[in-house]
C-alpha cells in the first residue's frame, strides 16, 4: 500500500522557483513519507496560454492531493497580477481555507529589531480570517474618469465566517504548545469596532459567544491599531491573535519583522474541521516573489523550509517536522544563513546545510 502522502508543488514566480526545491530537499533529508507532483501555475504559464488555474484545477487539488505547497506569486510581466490573484486568492476562497496560521516565533535574539527581546518573548500565532473581508473583490467603480469617479469596497463579514475562525483560534489555543512547551493560554481578538461598528459589532459578539464555551481560556479585545503599537513596543504576552483578513494580513507584515523578515515566515491555509476532502490545505511562505532577487541564490530559504515543516505537522508527520525545525534553528544560531538575517551563505548553500544537519551529516 502507498502510504506516501501526495503533495502538490506549486513554486509560481520569482523566488518561489528558488526556495521551493529547498524545501522539498529538507522534507526528503527529513525522510518523510512524501511524494511531490509539480504543477506549472504562475506567470510564465500565464504568458504562454493565459491560464492562470486550469479547469478543474482546484477539485483536482482537493480531490487527488493531500496538500499543497505553495512558493510565491508576482511578475512584473503580468501587471495586473491577475494569476496571483486567481491562483493564490482564489485558492484561498474557492477551496474555502478559511483559516490562516501565521506562526510568529523568533529564533534568536539577534533577527529581533527590538532591543532587549529574547526567542522566549515572541511566540506567538496570527490566524488570520482567510476567505472574507475586503478580500471578497465585491463593489465597483461608478463615474469612472470622471470629476464624480466613485470606487466602493465592500468588508463582508458572515456570521458563519466569523464564528468558525474564531472557534478555530479557540481550539487551537486549546490544542497547541508554545516551543518552551508552555500552553498557550490567552486568545485576542483584535479588530477596529470603535470606528467599524457593523462588521466589529458582529465580531465582538461572536467572539463573546464562542469564547463562552473555553472557559479556561483568557479572553482579550484590543483595536488593531493598538495593538500594532504593541507588537513593537512589547511583543510578550501575545499569545493566540485572530482577525479579519485585511489586518491579519497587515499585521502579519509587522510580525515578521519580528522573527528576521519575511524570510523566516511560515504559514498554512487551513479548513479546520473539514472532512469530506482529501487536501487538508495550501501551506506556503508568507514573503512574495520579490522579483529582483529571483535566480541570484540570495533568497532566504528558511522560511519555505518551515513552511514545510508545518505542513509535515498538520499531515501527522511531527517528528519529521521537529527534526527540520530543529536544524533550522541550528541554522539560524550558527549563521548558516543568507545575508537578510545574518549570515554570509547563498540560498543553496543554506539549504544544502539544513538538508545536510537534518540527515544527521552535519
Ligand atoms: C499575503 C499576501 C497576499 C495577501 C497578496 C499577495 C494578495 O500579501 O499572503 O499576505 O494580501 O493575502
Ligand atoms: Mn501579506
Amino acid at each position: 500500500m502507498n502510504v506516501k502522502k501526495r503533495i502538490a508543488v506549486i513554486p509560481g514566480d520569482g523566488i518561489g522557483k528558488d526556495v521551493i526545491p529547498e524545501a522539498l530537499k529538507a522534507m526528503e533529508a527529513a525522510g518523510a513519507a512524501v511524494e511531490f507532483a509539480h504543477f506549472d501555475w504562475g506567470a510564465d504559464r500565464y504568458l504562454v496560454d493565459k491560464t492562470t488555474v486550469p479547469a478543474d484545477g482546484f477539485a483536482m487539488l482537493g480531490r487527488e492531493f493531500d496538500a499543497t505547497f505553495v512558493g510565491a506569486f508576482g511578475d512584473p510581466r503580468v501587471p495586473s497580477n491577475i494569476h496571483a490573484k486567481e491562483i493564490l486568492l482564489g485558492m484561498r476562497s474557492k477551496m474555502d481555507l478559511y483559516a490562516n496560521v501565521r506562526p510568529v516565533r523568533l529564533l534568536d535574539a539577534e533577527l529581533c529589531p527590538l532591543k532587549g527581546i529574547e526567542p522566549r518573548d515572541v511566540d506567538f500565532v496570527v490566524i488570520r480570517e482567510n476567505t472574507e473581508g475586503v478580500y471578497g473583490d465585491l463593489g465597483g467603480v461608478f463615474k469612472q474618469g470622471t470629476a464624480d469617479e466613485v470606487a466602493v469596497q465592500e468588508d463582508v463579514n458572515t456570521r458563519k465566517g466569523v464564528e468558525r475562525v474564531i472557534r478555530y483560534a479557540f481550539e487551537f489555543c486549546t490544542a497547541s504548545a508554545k516551543a518552551d512547551g508552555s500552553a498557550r493560554r490567552r486568545v485576542l481578538m483584535c479588530d477596529k469596532s470603535n470606528a467599524m461598528t457593523h462588521a466589529g459589532g458582529l465580531w465582538q459578539r461572536v467572539f463573546k459567544e464562542v469564547g463562552a464555551g473555553y472557559p479556561e481560556i483568557e479572553k482579550q479585545h484590543v483595536y488593531v491599531d493598538a495593538l500594532a503599537m504593541q507588537m513593537v513596543r512589547d511583543p510578550r504576552g501575545l499569545d493566540v491573535i485572530v482577525t479579519n483578513n485585511m489586518f491579519g494580513d497587515i499585521l502579519t507584515d509587522l510580525a515578521a519583522a519580528l522573527q528576521g523578515g519575511m524570510g523566516m515566515a511560515a504559514s498554512g491555509n487551513l479548513h479546520p474541521g473539514r472532512t469530506t476532502e482529501r487536501n487538508i490545505g495550501m501551506f506556503e511562505p508568507v514573503h512574495g516573489s520579490a522579483p529582483p532577487l529571483a535566480g541570484k541564490n540570495v533568497a532566504n530559504p528558511l522560511g519555505a523550509i518551515l513552511t514545510a515543516a508545518m505542513m509535515l505537522g498538520h499531515l501527522g508527520m511531527s517528528a519529521k517536522a521537529g527534526k527540520i525545525e530543529a536544524a533550522v534553528l541550528e541554522a539560524v544560531r550558527r549563521r548558516k544563513t543568507t545575508s537578510d538575517i545574518g549570515g554570509a551563505l547563498g540560498m543553496r548553500e543554506v539549504g544544502e546545510w539544513v538538508a545536510e544537519r537534518i540527515a544527521g551529516v552535519s
